[in-house]
């Protein structure tokens, strides 16, 4: 079979050529888009990151294709629903980075209570060891809305436990036992937005999610609550972000994931290709995303929530199984 994998990291290629023996095993660090899908043609699996979109365009000009594994859990960048229809099945790595992006959900909350950065960075810019604008708060005591308490926002319930804080959840299917257990509440989400310190975000992004937080829920949101979000950059509508941030209902924001992120990594070519500049859809929020990258109170990191060791061990293992349980007809974690 031919196997085309896009977005491969550092050392992946040799071991997955190692786990796929007597196949046509192809591997790339490009992500796959309109210009280079030659390299895919004839391709019976395509195995993908995020970066990669999967529209019915791609689709269409991918003759051969019958299986799609992308190498995430969301799968919000592939049209599962058209690739589903002309008979290709896509699978997902469901489970992968549960404690990984929990630590890293804590890791942007932390250096936000406790300005590392900018701490880090007065010392290593100025030498300067002056910390009056560097007093922070504690976690011990506050409240932190988690929604979303699917693999991930568990774990981010059982670490913000051990710091001792409150913690109140909402999701559209709560998990009474879990909450029994872990001595936490799940609430309507109004008293979710209206009581806690921090909102964290667990949720998938689907078509109903879209703009999750926007306007009228920061406006229903504690003065000076902190947002975190390692989901999907398009649960937060970023105008209402930002305008949450100017009016100091937001006191600072931990981001892993932005709206239109895709397109921001591109800007370097986009800018110096007028032809690639048109396939950009909204420059107003890549202009929003540099506001907020230049605002002092929040943390950008670039999605690399997932980017462990053992995530990754975890999601070339389930990646490889998913690709054999395909070839011996015995499907496994197909995307619904
Ligand atoms: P999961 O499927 O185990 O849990 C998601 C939970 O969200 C479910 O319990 C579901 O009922 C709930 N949910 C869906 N819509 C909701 C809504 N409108 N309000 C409240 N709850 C809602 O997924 P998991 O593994 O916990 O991952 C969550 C998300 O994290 C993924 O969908 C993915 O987008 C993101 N992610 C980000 C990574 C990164 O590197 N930044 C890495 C891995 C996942």
């Amino acid at each position: 079979m031919k196997i085309v994998f896009f977005e491969v990291f550092n050392n992946e290629e040799k071991i997955l050529k190692e786990l796929l023996p007597n196949n046509e095993v192809f591997c790339f660090e490009e992500k796959l888009n309109e210009e280079n899908i030659d390299k895919a043609k004839d391709a019976d699996v395509v195995s993908v990151f995020i970066n990669s979109k999967l529209d019915k365009n791609i689709i269409d000009n991918l003759n051969n294709l019958k299986f799609i594994a992308t190498r995430s859990t969301g799968f919000d960048h592939i049209d599962y629903k058209y690739a589903e229809s002309k008979e290709i099945k896509v699978s997902n790595v469901p489970a992968y980075g549960s404690y990984t992006v929990a630590e890293f959900a804590f890791a942007l909350l932390l250096n936000l209570s406790r300005k590392i950065y900018d701490a880090y960075n007065n010392l290593k810019e100025g030498a300067d060891f002056n910390i009056s604008s560097l007093q922070g708060f504690d976690l011990h005591g506050k409240v932190i809305g988690v929604i979303g308490t699917g693999k991930i926002g568990k774990n981010v319930i059982k670490i913000a436990k051990g710091f001792n804080m409150k913690v109140v959840a909402y999701d559209l299917y709560s998990d009474l036992d879990f909450a029994k257990e872990n001595d936490f509440e799940y609430k309507d989400l109004d008293e979710v937005f209206s009581s806690s310190d921090i909102i964290t975000l667990h949720a998938p992004y689907t078509k109903e999610n879209y703009h999750f937080i926007n306007k009228e829920s920061i406006t229903k949101m504690k003065k000076g609550v902190y947002i975190i979000n390692t989901a999907r950059g398009e649960l937060i509508d970023t105008d209402a972000l930002i305008w949450g941030l100017e009016e100091k209902i937001i006191a600072g924001a931990g981001l892993d994931v932005l709206e239109g992120e895709r397109e921001l990594k591109e800007e370097f070519e986009i800018l110096s290709d007028i032809s690639k500049s048109e396939k950009v859809k909204d420059y107003k929020i890549l202009l929003e995303d540099h506001v907020l990258i230049d605002m002092p109170n929040v943390i950008i990191t670039p999605h690399i929530a997932f980017y462990s060791k053992e995530a990754e061990n975890d999601i070339v293992k389930t990646t490889i199984e998913n690709i054999k349980s395909f070839m011996s007809g015995n499907l496994q974690n197909l995307v619904k």
